[in-house]
């Protein structure tokens, strides 16, 4: 069974565990016992035992744990139904999970009032499938959306109300994906995949620290969606911005991921290397 050597999940990923290397290199103590999350130095996400069941039978999430370290990009990668958007979900407690342990950008988000949990989560771009863009305002005035996760008002909904730097930053975002030069146009007259690099440049007008993507290119032809992929991809690394997205391309997963993870029946069932996969072997998951 191929997965059994790729299956190192919980205890070796596990920041929780007794040993973990990046326990051992930040010097923090061993002790699971009373470490939360929040003690882990250097780890954006840190998940111990996450289950979600939406009807309290059957587990949709079967006890993940999982780390991410600052500045990963991580491919999820399984078949429909399970669990990569729900996990997805209830890492940032969009969904609440039934027990689990969560730690976002090193805070312990478990019993966070929502308020601060508005605050860390502000540092968490997210991008989807469906781009979620306010089809009748321009371009711009969807980018500078993205500083609502920070400021609230009227100036950060149109473009013209922006202040200039506001509008200057939303330019820049909008040059980095390439589309600097349709930024007055209406979103409803863009191609799918020039949507969904607004929809990218909203999120880097946020200035996270992580960004989270559900299929991000999953609506786009191929060629189209390899071209938002690789830019995607390439901006989250020259930022140094903690990435994790899922796909069913393998070839993005392989290639635009340093790390890659299999869930099946919500369980991890795959934890490795993303280089260092094999399309067939993968395809296995989906069995
Ligand atoms: N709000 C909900 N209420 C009830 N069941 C749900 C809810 N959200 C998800 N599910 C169920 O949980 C399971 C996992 O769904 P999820 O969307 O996480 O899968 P996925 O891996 O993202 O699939 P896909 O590849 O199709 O996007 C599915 O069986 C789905 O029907
Ligand atoms: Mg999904």
């Amino acid at each position: 069974m191929p997965w059994e050597g790729a299956s190192m999940t919980n205890n070796e990923t596990s920041p929780f565990a007794p040993g973990h290397p990046d326990r051992a290199a930040s010097g923090a103590p061993s002790s699971t016992a009373q470490a939360g999350p929040e003690t882990e130095v250097g780890l954006d996400l840190a998940v111990e035992g996450l289950r979600k069941s939406f009807d309290g039978k059957k587990a949709i999430l079967d006890g993940i744990s999982l780390a991410v370290p600052r500045g990963q990009a991580v491919a999820i990668i399984g078949s429909n139904g399970a669990g990569k958007s729900t996990f997805l979900r209830c890492c940032m407690r969009l969904i609440e999970p039934d027990s689990g342990r969560i730690a976002l950008l090193g805070e312990n988000i478990d019993h966070m009032p929502r308020r601060r949990l508005r605050r860390v989560r502000s540092q968490v771009g997210f991008v989807f499938q469906r781009h979620n863009l306010v089809s009748r305002l321009s371009a711009l005035s969807n980018v500078i959306h993205g500083a609502q996760a920070h400021h609230s008002g009227p100036c950060y909904w149109h473009q013209a109300l922006a202040p200039k730097a506001v509008r200057e930053q939303a330019m820049h975002c909008l040059d980095r994906v390439g589309l600097a030069h349709l930024a007055r146009q209406r979103v409803d007259s863009l191609s799918g995949g020039q949507s969904q690099r607004v929809a990218i440049a909203r999120a880097l007008m946020q200035r996270p620290r992580f960004v989270i993507a559900d299929e991000p290119v999953a609506s786009l032809d191929p060629s189209a969606g390899e071209e938002v992929m690789e830019m995607f991809a390439e901006l989250m690394r020259s930022d140094g911005i903690t990435f994790v997205f899922t796909s069913h391309h393998l070839d993005h997963a392989i290639s635009y991921a340093d790390r890659l993870i299999g869930l099946r029946q919500g369980r991890l069932e795959l934890d490795g290397l993303a280089k260092a996969q094999d399309i067939a072997v993968l395809r296995e998951i989906y069995e």
